[in-house]
């Protein structure tokens, strides 16, 4: 039995469906609150923590062989601080695990993540990697670069502020840089690595084939969308105020600061690791920007495959 923590967000919907398909047996670990029905559907089971503490996490580990760690969040809120959710709550999965006896958890931390404290979320990764090393559980830590596909935090909400909005703005004067990974590509080296065993005991950066500026993305997504905003340039100190402000008032912001960390650090790495690692040809984000944002257009027959490869029942999400 494999299970998966944050089960209800975006990485999660993805790989659950993958696994089922393959017909691993799964168990959904998500909060109350989070809606349990279309999870319970494609996992099989699905079992609820209210208070994340290592007795309830153990409990939830009955029966359970291997752990995908991917609870996690984008913001702040009250409590929920970055080295809560991913130091803290990362130490007590590690500590239930531990006495479970899981045979193999497997983390998905974020590219460059690293001890920096001008930017808390990857610093929270780097501290939530380092729980993970020293519990004695054995481990894997993907890095994965910012994630696109359906239901992602990155081109969705990007492309729902230019179908809206009269500019485009782009934080930063100088070029902000990322190398985006499609989720399916993720999930297929989530797979192997749950299947074989691959990179056991390694920590594994994972990014997309092209190395890309923040005005690039924003080029991609206008042509895709037919539109032709005048673009602003917003300082980075400006736009980071203006991020921690929208994310206060609406519920799906179209920036979050874990997001803009990611873009501000500008982690890169080489081209070919997901292929050096797992083997896999990882999907260019223009090919993905013009499957998710075709406005129902047929994906292209690459783009169908991988679909097809990534998300078999697509009704569940
Ligand atoms: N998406 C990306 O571009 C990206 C890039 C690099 C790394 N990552 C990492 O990949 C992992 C999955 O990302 P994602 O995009 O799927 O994130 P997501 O959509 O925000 O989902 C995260 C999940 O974590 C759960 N969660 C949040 N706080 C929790 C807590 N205190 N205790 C237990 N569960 C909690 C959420 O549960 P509820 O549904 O109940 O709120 C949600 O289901 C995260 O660790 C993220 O840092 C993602």
């Amino acid at each position: 039995m494999i299970l998966v923590t944050g089960a209800g967000g975006f990485v999660g919907a993805h790989l659950l469906k993958r696994l089922t398909a393959l017909g691993l047996p799964v168990r959904a670990l998500v909060r109350r609150g989070t809606d349990g029905g279309r999870l319970r559907r494609i996992a099989g089971s699905l079992c609820r923590s209210a208070r994340a503490d290592t007795a309830s996490l153990k409990s939830a580990m009955q029966g359970v062989e291997q752990v995908i760690h991917l609870a996690g969040i984008f913001r702040e809120s009250g409590k929920e601080s970055f080295d809560a959710v991913h130091q803290e709550g990362t130490r007590r999965l590690m500590e239930a695990a531990r006495e479970a006896k899981i045979r193999h958890v497997v983390y998905v931390s974020a590219l460059g993540a690293a001890p920096d404290r001008i930017y808390p979320f990857v610093r929270s990764k780097w501290l939530g990697e380092g729980e993970v090393r020293k519990s004695g559980v054995p481990f894997t830590i993907l890095r994965p670069s910012l994630l696109f596909g359906a239901g992602d935090h990155f081109l969705t909400p990007l492309s729902r502020l230019l179908r809206s909005s009269p500019y485009a703005v782009i934080p930063g004067y100088e070029p902000l840089r990322c190398q985006p990974l499609w989720v399916g590509d993720l999930v297929s080296c989530l797979v192997k690595t749950i299947e074989s065993g691959v990179g056991k005991g390694e920590t594994i950066a994972l990014a997309g084939p092209a190395q890309i500026s923040y005005e690039g993305v924003v080029d991609l997504v206008q042509e895709e969308l037919g539109a032709r905003r005048p673009k602003i340039l917003l300082p980075l100190p400006l736009a980071a105020t203006l991020t921690l402000l929208l994310e206060r008032v609406m519920t799906a912001p179209p920036l979050t600061t874990g997001v803009l960390d990611i873009w501000r650090l500008g982690a890169i790495t080489a081209r070919d690791t997901v292929q050096k690692a797992y083997g896999v040809t990882p999907m260019p984000l223009a090919e993905g920007a013009r499957y998710l944002l075709s406005s129902g257009g047929p994906p292209s027959r690459r783009g169908a495959r991988r679909e097809r490869a990534a998300t078999p029942n697509r009704s569940i999400s």
